[in-house]
């Protein structure tokens, strides 16, 4: 009999049309009717960000032996509860990496180099008025970048920092050492109080929940840029928004939020320096694939083979 694989959220088709070749794969998400039927019989989960899957879930999957997640961060899965119940879990480290250092690059460009393409003639005096709001105050390459957190993305980002001439400091829980990279390591205070762009990219452990809250923020300068690429529970929403408010010279550039999405009374919403996106780190047609073959490490599992990124 084939395997039961219950998709729950998009991948990339090539991916699931092998997965559906190998094994009787079924797409249904949580919240549409049906699911709790095939979740009884599933033998296998393939997830993204969205589908949460605790105790709760687990204990209406007697049948489950892997729950695959598309992409890196396994912060909606109990690994623990997993675990206990001999569960495997996959993930895809490597798989967004570029994607997400292409959207930080941008994002801090965006902040810096005020830019805007013109779709008419424009007589001499107007030009050069356009020109003149256009002057950037400061250029990038001038600029001490603090990488919090210095993992696959962290440590990219790092580099491309490096070759735009910037200072580059970095904060982490461990001692590294990485090849090609000349950025120093300081503490948590001097990154916070030295950098003039503090871009997180720290793992998605539960110590990390408000890791940059109102005592942080109040050591950043007053006309930092802060980026969040990694989750939305590192960064405090309320502290940041009243930070931003008395800052009126500073920025906040988030990708992620928590809750995703967030609602009408998020703090950030409506502050003309905080820059919300909706989790689009990943979001390039490359990306994506490549967390999506985290099914050839599902299939490996459900053959009784050894796979190639199990987290538990
Ligand atoms: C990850 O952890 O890999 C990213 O947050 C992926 O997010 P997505 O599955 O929502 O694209």
């Amino acid at each position: 009999m084939r395997a039961l694989v219950l998709q729950t959220e998009e991948l990339d088709p090539a991916a699931s049309d092998w997965l559906a070749e190998r094994a009787d794969l079924r797409r249904c998400s949580p919240d549409e009717p049906g699911f709790a039927d095939l979740l009884a019989e599933a033998d296998a989960l393939v997830v993204r960000t969205y589908t949460i899957v605790n105790e709760a879930m687990l204990a209406k999957a007697p049948k489950l032996r892997a729950v695959a997640r598309a992409g890196v961060g396994l912060d909606n899965i109990d690994l623990r509860a997993c675990e206990r119940r001999g569960i495997r879990v996959l993930n895809t480290p490597d798989a967004n990496t570029q994607a997400v250092v292409e959207l930080v690059v941008s994002f801090v460009l965006d902040a810096l180099r005020p830019r805007l393409f013109l779709d008419k003639a424009l007589p001499l005096k107007e030009w050069k008025r356009v020109r003149d709001d256009l002057i950037a105050p400061r250029q990038l390459g001038d600029l001490t970048v603090g990488v919090l957190g210095l993992g696959r993305v962290g440590t990219r980002v790092a580099r491309v920092f490096e070759a735009f001439g910037c200072r580059v400091l970095y904060n982490d829980l461990l001692e590294l050492h990485r090849d090609n990279l000349r950025a120093k390591a300081v503490d948590l205070d001097t990154l916070l109080r030295s950098s003039d762009v503090l871009t997180v990219h720290v793992d998605e452990r539960a110590s990390n929940r408000d890791l940059i809250d109102a005592g942080a923020l109040a050591r950043m300068k007053p006309d930092a840029l802060l980026i969040n690429a990694s989750r939305g529970f590192v960064v405090n929403p309320g502290a940041l928004a009243s930070w931003l408010g008395s800052n009126p010279g500073a920025q906040a550039i988030l990708d992620v939020h928590e809750p995703e999405p967030f609602t009408s009374d998020y703090p950030l919403l409506g502050l003309p320096n905080a820059h919300l996106a909706p989790h689009i780190g990943a979001a390039t047609a490359q990306a994506k694939r490549n967390m999506s073959w985290v099914v050839k490490d599902l299939w490996k599992v459900l053959c009784g083979e050894k796979p190639e990124h199990a987290a538990v």
